[in-house]
């Protein structure tokens, strides 16, 4: 049984075990089931899109902050920010006044105030939201991509937020786990991590449940 103290274990094994749980709950939803299995349409996915941007939108700000910052900086190196595609996303799917007619969902909201209260001051915890939206990003939503092109239609304009031109994502993704195994955070500061990383992808969660609720 993996803890958050083991030390046999890197970070990345241990934040990627505690957190196999929370990652279900979130890939279980009905939305995204019912995304992923075809059943939804894609004004259904342009609501999922604009709820991003907003969470991009301030996760990036708070990146721009982090840069600076000796450990969580490394992190934010790697070319990874979605907001430039999102917008070019939802400008074709929803048209050229799509930024005055998106709104943040009451999840939403609650994930923005979370980011805004711990992804600008606490490096391991911004590190945490980073890691659980673009690792996913990396991985899952390759898989969302593939659905929306088989499932709805949408070609590469409408799916810009899953590309990553210039990054190889297998390259990334190792080379991000070993900043986190590398990472030279304290024990206090691991557990603030693993138990962020919990709480973003209980935001996710959320996110998906109100878009159901919709
Ligand atoms: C359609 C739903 C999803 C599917 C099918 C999916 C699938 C996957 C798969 C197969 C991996 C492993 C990739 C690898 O080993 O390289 C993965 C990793 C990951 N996913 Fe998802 N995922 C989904 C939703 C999500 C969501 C909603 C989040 C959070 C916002 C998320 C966050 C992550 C993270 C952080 C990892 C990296 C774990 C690690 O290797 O450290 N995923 N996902």
């Amino acid at each position: 049984m993996v803890s958050a103290a083991d030390t046999e274990l890197g970070l990345a094994a241990r934040v990627r075990s505690l957190t196999r749980a929370d990652h279900e709950a979130a890939e279980t939803t009905p939305f995204v089931g019912d995304l992923m299995a075809g059943r939804l349409d894609l004004a259904a996915y342009a609501r999922l899109a604009s709820q991003h941007y907003f969470i991009y939108e301030t996760l990036e700000r708070a990146a721009a902050t982090m840069r600076a910052d000796p450990v969580a900086g490394d992190f934010v190196g790697f070319g990874l920010d979605r907001l430039p595609a999102l917008g070019a996303d939802l400008h074709h799917l929803r048209g050229p006044r799509w930024r005055s007619e998106i709104t943040p969902l009451p999840a939403t909201r609650d994930y923005l105030a979370r980011l805004r209260a711990v992804a600008f001051v606490d490096p391991p915890a911004f590190v945490a939201h980073h890691y659980t939206r673009y690792l996913g990003d990396l991985s899952g939503g390759q898989m969302v991509k593939r659905a929306l092109r088989e499932q709805y239609g949408v070609g590469a304009a409408g799916t810009r937020f899953y590309e990553f031109p210039g990054v190889a994502a297998g390259a990334v993704k190792r080379r991000y786990r070993e900043l986190l195994d590398a990472a030279p955070w304290s024990a206090d500061e691991q557990a603030r991590f693993i138990d962020e990383v919990k709480r973003a992808f209980t935001h996710n969660r959320q996110v998906f449940e109100d878009l159901a609720a919709a």
